[in-house]
């Protein structure tokens, strides 16, 4: 078949261009940087005691040239050898963590944009393990240097060839075996973020189904996709009411992950896998929020990322996965306000807005989820502004019915520097949700946004411990900002993978 010129043009695309660079890209942990093969050389600095060996300034040399070492900071040292010399300031030496070490390798990263072979020398890791310190480095160069440019003529990034890693007084094996971490979770995060960088006739809910078969193929994890028809024949009026006005199919694309050995709990992951949404009916209005929609299937893209990482970091849980893909589009088929849909399991629902879409995509998925008998569910979803203008782009909202599931989140939000916090699951608010003519009704009041859809999806759990992350906020960047780089974040798969990876069944107490 011969493809539109407007969709995949390059000869080699690929929906996942990241691949490719993250198979190119040697990381080592080494014993000394190879200095004279590498294009530039960082060197961590502390806001006290001596500078570190090599670097010839002095403290006041340094301060003189307005270098403090804060956090993130970095100054190049002028000289003639051909590798660069950076200062990359890493804050108060007591205060070291592994997102300090994630933030200064971006940072230097950042500093040095036309180095191909980079070394980067901590002279202390401080009270952080040494794989949790190589890992935090590795992602943080890694992901530094990602930028979305397939359908550039000329890239503008130089890609990476090769990371030395160079952690004094640190075991080496530790710091390898985190190496080989941190490229997994940087490269899951790369293809999160390809998948939600990709114009929207690009990707299609049938395109990611493909990829997703091509990623669970490489990866080791099952993929099963469902098409319209197999939509009907299983009751999801929800993901079919969003679809009926697209002229692209939808997919739900369900995923699997078996561990090698008897498995630890089971996890459900559910994904908004809204393509691009234009509201539907209720037409967003034209805005640079349009632009941005083609990443409402942010929560999709980092479910299925974070499959890709399972079977490489040994994951001992078993984990199922629903991706709930179409686009939400106006046409003379497109569901329209006051129409009811059915949601897999017979709950009726009153469209009150057609561009609060997400939770009547999710239903389903939900539904099935339970059914499926997980020990837990978390769910993530690009689904209200609400979330943006509460918690801004920093920090993702979270909600849940199980409190110890929601403790995990957290904690692997801190793990990871994925942050989320805590909003309450209001059951005053449910009434807003009673429709005259169905079970419930899409659309909640005008306050607390974020709250309402999240108990809307709270009806569709039944008793499974369920949380929830609304990461409308989080899902893209306006600017580089250390370690997220300009446009999709991939937020969420690092996040999940460490949920995932060791996951066993909460307990309510
Ligand atoms: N995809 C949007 C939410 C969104 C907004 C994501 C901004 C990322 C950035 C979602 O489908 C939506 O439109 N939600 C509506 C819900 C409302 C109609 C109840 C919203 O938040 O305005
Ligand atoms: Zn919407
Ligand atoms: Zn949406």
């Amino acid at each position: 078949m011969t493809r539109s010129p407007n969709k995949l043009v390059p000869a080699d695309f690929s929906a996942v261009p990241s691949l490719h660079v993250a198979d190119a890209v040697q990381v080592a942990v080494v014993d000394e940087l190879g200095a004279g093969a590498l294009d530039a050389i960082g060197v961590l600095v502390h806001t006290t005691g001596e500078s570190p060996a090599g670097i010839a300034m002095d403290r006041e040399a340094l301060a003189r040239a307005g270098f403090e070492a804060k956090p993130g900071s970095t100054l190049v040292l002028a000289g003639a050898e051909p590798t660069l010399l950076v200062v990359v300031g890493a804050g108060s030496a007591d205060e070291l963590t592994d997102a300090v070490l994630r933030d200064a390798a971006a940072a230097f990263v950042r500093a040095v944009p036309k180095a191909a072979r980079i070394g980067l020398r901590v002279t202390s890791v401080g009270s952080v393990d040494a794989a949790a310190a190589a890992k935090a480095l590795s992602e943080g160069v890694l992901l530094a240097r990602y930028r979305y440019d397939p359908l550039k003529a000329i890239a503008r990034e130089t890609p990476l060839a090769r990371v030395e890693l160079h952690l004094d007084g640190a075991d080496r094996a530790a710091a390898s075996a985190g190496v080989a971490e941190g490229r997994v979770t940087a490269r899951a995060t790369a293809i999160a973020r390809d998948l939600a960088n990709t114009p929207p006739s690009h990707l299609t809910a049938t395109d990611l189904a493909d990829v997703a078969a091509e990623l669970g193929e490489r990866f080791g994890f099952d993929v099963e996709s469902y098409d319209k028809q197999e939509l009907i024949d299983m009751g999801c009026g929800g993901l079919l009411g969003v679809n009926a006005g697209s002229a692209e199919e939808p997919r739900m694309i369900v995923l699997g992950y078996a561990p090698q050995g008897e498995s630890s709990g089971h996890l459900g992951l559910v994904g908004k896998g809204i393509m691009y949404d234009s509201g539907g009916i209720s037409l967003k209005p034209s805005d640079p929020m349009h632009l941005l929609m083609k990443m409402d299937m942010g929560g999709a893209a980092s479910v299925l990322a974070a499959f890709t990482a399972l079977r490489d970091l040994g994951a001992t849980a078993s984990v199922s996965g629903w991706l709930m893909c179409t686009d939400n589009m106006p046409s003379g088929a497109a569901y329209k306000l006051g129409d009811v849909l059915t949601a897999r399991g017979g709950t009726t629902v009153e469209v009150k807005n057609t561009d609060a879409e997400g939770r009547l995509a999710m239903m389903d998925g939900l539904v099935l989820a339970t059914e499926a008998g997980v020990d837990a569910i978390i769910d993530i979803a690009t689904l209200t502004g609400a979330a943006l203008m509460a918690l801004g782009p920093a920090t993702a909202a979270l909600f849940g019915t199980s409190q110890p599931l929601v403790d995990r989140v957290r904690a692997a939000a801190d793990a990871t520097d994925e942050p989320a916090w805590q909003l309450p699951l209001e059951r005053k608010y449910r009434k807003q949700l009673d429709s005259d003519v169905a079970d419930l009704s899409n659309l909640g009041g005008p306050y607390a946004g974020a709250a309402t859809a999240a108990l809307f999806l709270a009806e569709f759990v039944g008793e499974t411990p369920w949380a929830h992350l609304d990461i409308a906020g989080t899902m893209q960047s306006d600017a580089d900002d250390a370690w997220r780089s300009k446009g999709a974040t991939g937020y969420g798969a690092r996040m999940l993978i460490d949920v995932a990876r060791d996951f066993t069944p909460v307990t309510d107490g």
